[in-house]
């Protein structure tokens, strides 16, 4: 080859690979997807936003509302730590600042990054930014009734997640009962198991609740990353109008010394902590002049024969906190099967509704009056009777 032939070619190489470049980084930004995004745990003052994307991105929602001054004008949130960008593939965004009973629309926006010498760099340039989204916050404004669906015990089934899901039309807000996987180990496994099959089917806020498998796994510690709610711990109370929740964490079922757990529990502590924390939850004005008072939590405090360390530390803390407070039923999980455990003397004043794995538990409060149906995987439901040990199960 003459010199003068490869220095042409040297220059028609190098002519095109700015080209090449820009076609590899649209062909990327073809490929970037987005999620829809979850609302989730959200409360009177404040609603947290996650999603995921299909490549490392940095993520902001916008959040705006008419019926709120301060939101006229839209504001921006960040998934942030202490001032500095998250990068990655799960977002979790906490908008604070809001309203009780109030109204707001957001969208989500995920932000491409690139490196640089000293590591990751948020480049500015927005690659996808999803459909305005609405919720509304919680608070004491009066409704004529409120209903909720809960799932739990679904142990990695996404598919099933998102069955079940497709049975909530009508309700104000989905629980998550715990025990969604069998163990915590990675973001994307949480998308598949948990996030992914609601954004599919909902757009209904999720009070995201951990089981005993939730406390298990190397990605454990993160559950509140995937779960972010305002007290900042896997126990707290919100309420509904005239509806008060308390949301318990039994954590695991068995001792704290129990092989299983590689000397990593510390539960009887916890437990003993909540307990102390209710006492104060109780004696609150919210509480007390609530029309319903109601406990969900993964564990039944169930203390008949067969139960477990977890279970009987738990009712022995709380019996004397919550017997004779007015709660009015407890929800629960955990035994894979439907089951209601009636009050006893031996026991809580109030009924245990357990939920079983392949139902949706429908819960609708009307004034003082709570009225529940299990719907399960073929649309039948099931009407509960307080009087019977087993739901009767009846055609819709
Ligand atoms: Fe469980």
């Amino acid at each position: 080859m003459k010199r003068l032939d490869f220095i042409k070619i040297l220059l028609v190489l190098s002519a095109c690979l700015p080209f090449a470049a820009v076609a590899e980084e649209a062909e990327v930004k073809k490929s970037f997807q987005a999620d829809e995004p979850c609302t989730v745990n959200v409360s009177d003052n404040l609603a947290h936003v996650v999603w995921y994307t299909s490549s490392d991105s940095a993520g902001y929602v916008k959040v705006s509302s008419s019926e709120d001054d301060n939101f006229k004008k839209p504001v921006s949130f960040y998934d942030s730590n202490s001032g500095i960008k998250n990068i990655g593939k799960f977002h979790s965004v906490r908008i604070e600042g809001l309203k009780p009973d109030t109204k707001y629309s957001y969208m989500v926006y995920s932000v491409e990054v690139g490196k640089d010498g000293n590591g990751r760099l948020v480049s500015g340039q927005k690659l996808a930014s999803l459909e305005p989204r609405e919720f509304s916050t919680t608070g004491p404004k009066e409704r004529e009734s409120l209903t909720l669906y809960m799932i739990n015990d679904q142990h990695e089934h996404g598919d099933r997640v998102e069955h079940l899901l497709k049975n909530s039309n009508g309700v104000d807000f989905i629980v998550y009962n715990g025990d969604m996987v069998n163990n915590m180990r990675s973001a994307d496994q949480m998308r598949e198991c948990c996030y992914l099959p609601a954004s599919r089917v909902t757009k209904l806020p999720i009070h995201y609740i951990r089981g005993n498998h939730e406390t298990r796994g190397r990605y454990a510690g993160e559950f509140l990353r995937i779960s972010p709610c305002e007290a900042g711990r896997t126990f707290y109370s919100f309420r509904y109008g005239k509806v008060f929740f308390v949301v318990l964490d039994v954590g695991e079922d068995k001792c704290d010394s129990d092989e299983e757990y590689f000397g990593m529990a510390n539960f009887d502590e916890f437990r003993s902590s909540q307990a102390k924390w209710l006492e104060s939850v109780c004696e609150s004005p919210e509480f007390k002049n609530a029309d319903a008072r109601v406990i969900i939590c993964h564990v039944p405090v169930d203390i008949r024969d067969g139960s477990w360390h977890g279970q009987l530390h738990f009712y022995k803390q709380l019996a004397p906190v919550v017997n004779g407070k007015g709660f009015d039923i407890f929800l629960a999980g955990h035994y894979h099967r439907n089951l209601l455990v009636p009050p006893s003397p031996k026991g809580f004043d109030m009924p245990i509704v357990i939920n079983g794995d392949k139902e949706g538990l429908r819960v609708k409060f009307t004034g003082k009056n709570i009225e529940v149906e299990s719907v399960d995987m073929n649309g039948d439901f099931i009407k509960v009777d307080y009087k019977a040990d087993r739901f009767p199960k009846r055609k819709k």
